[in-house]
C-alpha cells in the first residue's frame, strides 16, 4: 500500500487550531477547506465537529494523496475532495454555497495574484455573514513577529527557492485591505503557537 502523505506540522498544530475553530465556526452548515494538503486537518476537525459538513479541496497534483487519506479515514460528514486551484474560476463551488471557509498555511505559499484570486473566490462562495478563517504566519505592519518567521520569510524569498519570486509571508495589513476589497472585515486576530495566527474575516451584510 502507498504511504499516505503526512505533514508533521499539521499533526502539531491541529489541536490548537481545532480549539480555536470550535469558537469560530457555525453550529451547522458547510465548510470549504482550501489547500487541504495531506487531509490531516479536515479528518481531525470533521471528527470533532460532526455538526458541520466539510468540503476538502486541492490542486490537481495533490488530489490523489488527499483522496487516499479521505478514503481510509473520512467520516460521513466529509464530502469527496474537489479540485480547486484558486485561480480557476470554474473550479470554485457555486455562489453563496458555504457557511465558512478555512485555509491553513496557504497565503505565504501562493503568489500574491493567487492570494488575490483566493479572496475573490471566497467572497463569491461564502454566505453573507459567513466567516473566512485563515491560519498561518503573518507579518505585523511590515515586521516579522519573530526571528523564526523572519528566517522562514527569507527562505521563501531566497533565490534558492524555485518559487522564490512568488512566495513570502504576507503582511496582515495587506490581507485586511484585500479582504475589504472583497466585502470582508477583520473580525478577530487570534495568536496561535509558534508565532502563527488565525485571521478571521466575516463577509459584510
Ligand atoms: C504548506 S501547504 C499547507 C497544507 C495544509 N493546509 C496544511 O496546513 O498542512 C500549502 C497548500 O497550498 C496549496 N496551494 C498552493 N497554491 C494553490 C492554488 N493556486 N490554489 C489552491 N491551493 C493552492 C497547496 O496545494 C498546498 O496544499
Amino acid at each position: 500500500m502507498t504511504e499516505l502523505p503526512f505533514a508533521p506540522s499539521a499533526e502539531r498544530n491541529k489541536l490548537p487550531i481545532l480549539l480555536a475553530l470550535q469558537d469560530l465556526l457555525p453550529s451547522a452548515g458547510q465548510v470549504l477547506e482550501i489547500g487541504s494538503g495531506t487531509g490531516q486537518h479536515v479528518i481531525f476537525f470533521a471528527a470533532a465537529m460532526p455538526q458541520l459538513h466539510w468540503q476538502p479541496s486541492e490542486q490537481q497534483m495533490h488530489l490523489p494523496g488527499l483522496q487516499a487519506r479521505l478514503q481510509l479515514q473520512a467520516g460521513s460528514n466529509v464530502l469527496p475532495a474537489i479540485e480547486l486551484d484558486v485561480t480557476q474560476a470554474t473550479q470554485w463551488p457555486p455562489a453563496l454555497s458555504h457557511d465558512a471557509v478555512y485555509a491553513a498555511n496557504v497565503a505565504h505559499i501562493m503568489s500574491w495574484p493567487q492570494v488575490q484570486a483566493m479572496f475573490a473566490g471566497v467572497e463569491c462562495c461564502l454566505h453573507t455573514a459567513g466567516r473566512f478563517c485563515l491560519y498561518g504566519p503573518f507579518h505585523r505592519q511590515g515586521q516579522p513577529t519573530s526571528a523564526g518567521n523572519a528566517e522562514f520569510d527569507a527562505q521563501l524569498r531566497s533565490a534558492d527557492n524555485p518559487q522564490g519570486s512568488h512566495q513570502g509571508i504576507r503582511d496582515d495589513s495587506a490581507m485586511i485591505e484585500l479582504a475589504h476589497r472583497h466585502g470582508m472585515q477583520l473580525l478577530d486576530d487570534i495568536a496561535m503557537p509558534a508565532n502563527n495566527r488565525i485571521l478571521v474575516f466575516t463577509k459584510s451584510i
